[in-house]
């Protein structure tokens, strides 16, 4: 018989921190870090590429048929592979967020993506993170966190991992940008992003990177 793996949930908006402190939290534990942003992604980014409108149902469910969507771990790092192309970097576009935003509003996107989740929990232990991971992907995971930080903050961190790639961007753009995936994640009628009864809400606004991992660290050990 196998043994019970553990799994830790990190849901919350975009911009909270959630991937950076998953992929350290999970290098730590000797975890897989597993995210499902990327599965998202990956469904948008071939809408794109199809010129189908991602918010459209009718579009995009034919769409899922051409599709295999397969997570590779090479040297720890997860690869995302769309039909077998290691799609990974193309999929961190501004234009694939928008359109992963609106597919992840399709029901049957969810639910085309939904065991490829479940089956890297059940074959590794995990660090998962998402918008309902906790709620609706893995309600049985051990622990699980609630990332959160201000908007503002949010937008602010985004602005400057931009400009360091050399990417000036306008800030109140990308604020209202972040408060629409916000309205738009937590809104939707499936699956919407929201705290878990049994969710530990943290905060990150005011933190920095490695006061956060320390943090969520901490928590994590107090809870297995
Ligand atoms: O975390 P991210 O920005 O890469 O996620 C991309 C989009 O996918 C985001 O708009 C919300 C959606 N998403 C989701 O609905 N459920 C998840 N478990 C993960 C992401």
């Amino acid at each position: 018989m196998s043994q019970r793996k553990i799994a830790v949930a990190i849901d919350g908006p975009a911009g909270a921190g959630k991937s950076t402190i998953a992929r350290a939290v999970a290098a730590e534990l000797g975890f897989i870090y597993v995210d499902t942003g990327a599965l998202y992604r990956a469904v948008g980014l071939y809408g794109l590429r199809k010129n189908a409108d991602t918010a459209s149902a009718d579009q995009m469910l034919p769409l899922l048929e051409e599709i295999k969507v397969e997570l590779a771990y090479v040297e720890g790092e997860q690869r995302v592979l769309l039909n077998g192309e290691d799609v990974s970097q193309a999929i961190r576009v501004n234009e694939a967020s928008m359109a992963a935003s609106n597919v992840s509003a399709i029901p049957g996107v969810r639910s085309f993506l939904f065991d490829l989740q479940k089956n890297m929990a059940k074959t590794h232990n995990v660090v998962m993170d998402g918008r309902d991971i906790g709620t609706v992907v893995l309600p049985e995971a051990q622990v699980k966190i609630f990332l959160t930080a201000t908007p503002e903050e949010r937008a602010t961190r985004r602005y400057n991992e931009l400009l360091e790639k050399g990417q000036k961007v306008d800030f109140d753009q990308l604020l209202a940008e972040v408060k629409q995936r916000d309205y738009n994640d937590s809104h939707r009628a499936t699956a919407p992003l929201k705290q878990a009864e049994d969710a530990v809400l943290v905060d990150t606004t005011g933190l920095d990177k490695e006061q956060s991992i320390e943090k969520i660290l901490d928590l994590v050990r107090s809870k297995l």
